[in-house]
């Protein structure tokens, strides 16, 4: 069944295309400014797998992660949750993430998608072998998401280049066998099926917000992912006048608030600023069990009554 557009939504779209491209012509796109409209990650630079293998959660654990790159969110998919509420800053990551990665992963071969996601800015300008794969998976996306890329790649083809959904990544995280050996589901074929056959069942929900505006926009959860983001305290924090207490005082909150008893929340590549701050408060030492400590720079901090 092909799903219409709603107006509200064309319009939403409409005016992203249009912001989007406005902050794409002030900027060079290698830097990661993390704002409403940039560029995205394309692959996670986290080793979250580890994390999640000590997670406990099952497949109808409430979930909240960012969205970034996707890649945590689908091994979310992948170890078996069902139903992820996700997030981010950036606008782009859910039609990138959500949009073409997503339905890359659910048509594509593993070979396919492998090869996609070689793409190199200054080689594809010249080189247009994985535009067909990429054309392909456009046209088989969901109506809302296939005309979001249809419209912005349609509004830079003057510009005397191929113009792909990977253009807009932030440029340093290039592919490596390391990247892939983070990411189960690219270091494994079988992995990647798996992930497959698990994505066309998955709900994944989308929400534009700023990590400070969480426990307004969201609920309740079991599993908290908040990924590396307040490692960015100074972008978030600082230069917006919010100084670390503050910082502090918003994880105790989405801790409090947003986190149900027993739940967990994962804290992933924060270095050692944070931590000891957090957990120094009284009352998160009188009332959480440490799954993961910080040693790998990363936390798990389970939530006791
Ligand atoms: C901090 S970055 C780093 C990449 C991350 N380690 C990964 O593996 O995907 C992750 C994501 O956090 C988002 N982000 C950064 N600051 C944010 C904020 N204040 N609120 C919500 N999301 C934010 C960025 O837009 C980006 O998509």
């Amino acid at each position: 069944m092909v799903k219409t557009i709603s107006e509200q939504r064309r319009k939403d779209l409409d005016e992203a295309i249009e912001l989007y491209l406005s902050a794409y012509q002030k900027k060079d796109f290698v830097n990661d400014d993390f704002v409403e409209y940039a560029g995205y990650y394309r692959i996670t630079n986290e080793p979250f797998s580890k994390f999640l293998a000590k997670a406990n959660f099952s497949d109808t654990t409430k979930t909240l992660s960012v969205l970034s790159s996707g890649d945590q969110v689908f091994e979310m998919v992948r170890k078996g949750i069902k139903k992820i509420d996700t997030f981010d800053i950036n606008r782009m990551t859910e039609y990138f993430a959500l949009g073409f990665k997503k339905r890359a992963i659910e048509c594509l071969t593993y070979e396919q998608f492998l090869s996609l996601n070689k793409y190199d800015r200054i080689v594809t300008k010249h080189n247009n072998e994985n535009l067909e794969i990429e054309k392909y998976v456009i046209e088989n996306m969901e109506e809302e998401y296939k005309w979001f890329w249809q419209e912005l790649i349609a509004s830079l083809k003057g510009e005397g280049f191929n113009v792909s959904v990977f253009h807009f990544v932030i440029d340093y995280l290039y592919l490596t066998k390391f990247h892939y050996s983070r990411n189960p589901y690219m270091a494994d074929k079988e992995k990647y099926k798996e992930l497959q056959q698990k994505l066309l069942k998955a709900k994944i929900t989308f929400q534009q917000a700023d990590i400070k505006e969480l426990p307004k926009k969201f609920q309740q959860y079991d599993l908290i992912y908040l990924s590396n983001i307040l490692e960015y305290h100074e972008d978030i924090f600082e230069k917006s006048g919010f100084p670390p207490e503050e910082a502090i005082k918003l994880l105790k909150k989405i801790y409090n608030k947003m986190l149900n008893n027993y739940g967990e929340i994962i804290l992933t590549d924060l270095m050692n600023w944070f931590y000891p701050e957090f957990c120094g408060e009284k009352l998160f030492k009188e009332n959480h069990e440490l799954i993961i400590d910080g040693s790998d720079r990363g936390y798990i901090l389970k939530k006791k009554k």
